[in-house]
């Protein structure tokens, strides 16, 4: 099972991804988690993709793909796979394709979170993360027990450099731009589409979000919308 979860910045891909991974014991493969490991890490991937995440921009194609290419060699070949903010270009969907390919895998669903550019905006502004352990807080939506610290390891949590306000303003634009066009992309390329409202509570959409990939991956996927004319 190879499922892509598509949406801009903030609408809650991560949060829901790691639910969902763990229940299915899948991979969770966010490009943005293994951006930000390569960073503190201090390889030269992360060296160079520093510049492009604090500015919102995308970090380039091949550096994109040579790490996902990398990672995916690190499990098994029949592993479920959760992909959270990747494919974010269509050059990086053909590669994914073709990565896939010589693995003898498809893409069997893409799953479209939704919200309004305000929620998306709130959201962000008030995520705060655990460099430790990967764990997700909000100020606003989700408060640890303990201002700033993680309930699960203690550790300080951080408010991610990315998520001021101008930054925030320029990942939206740069969604609109190169990454929205993977809803047509898909719906040319008859890889089956589901759209999820994500402006709820977690616990309704991970719930939708559940029911669409045990659908979608069982093979029976009516009821099945189209981005055909809805992107
Ligand atoms: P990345 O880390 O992927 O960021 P993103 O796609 O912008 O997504 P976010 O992590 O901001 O949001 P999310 O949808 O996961 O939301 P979350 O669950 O955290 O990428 C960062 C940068 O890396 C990019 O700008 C780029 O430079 C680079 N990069 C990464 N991948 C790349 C690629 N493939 N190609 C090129 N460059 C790439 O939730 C957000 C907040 O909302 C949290 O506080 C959460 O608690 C809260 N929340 C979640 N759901 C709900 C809910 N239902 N109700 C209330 N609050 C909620």
């Amino acid at each position: 099972m190879v499922v892509i979860l598509l949406g801009p910045p903030g609408v809650g891909k991560g949060t829901q991804a790691v639910r969902l991974a763990e229940e299915l014991s899948a991979a969770h493969v966010s490009t943005g988690d293994l951006l930000r490991a390569a960073r503190r890490e201090g390889t030269d991937l992360g060296r160079k993709a520093q510049g492009f995440m604090d500015r919102g921009e995308l970090v380039p194609d091949g550096l994109i793909l040579d790490l996902v290419r990398e990672h995916l060699s690190s499990f098994d070949v029949g592993t479920p796979v959760l992909f959270d903010g990747f494919p974010r270009t269509e050059d990086q969907a053909t590669g994914l394709d073709e990565l896939l390919d010589e693995m003898g895998r498809s893409v069997d669903l893409v799953v479209l979170f939704e919200a309004d550019d305000e929620v998306l905006v709130k959201r962000l502004s008030g995520r705060r993360s655990c460099p430790e352990d990967g764990s997700v807080y909000n100020v606003y939506f989700n408060p640890p027990e303990t201002e700033g610290v993680c309930d699960r390891c203690g550790t300080d949590l951080v408010h991610r450099k990315d998520d001021n306000a101008e930054t925030v303003a320029r990942r939206l634009q740069v969604y609109q731009d190169e990454t929205a066009p993977l809803i047509a992309f898909y719906g040319e390329h008859d890889a089956p589409l589901e759209r999820i409202e994500a402006d709820r509570e977690v616990d309704d959409v991970f719930a939708d979000f559940r029911r669409t990939v045990s659908t979608g991956s069982a093979g029976d996927r009516a009821p099945r919308e189209r981005a055909e004319g809805r992107g």
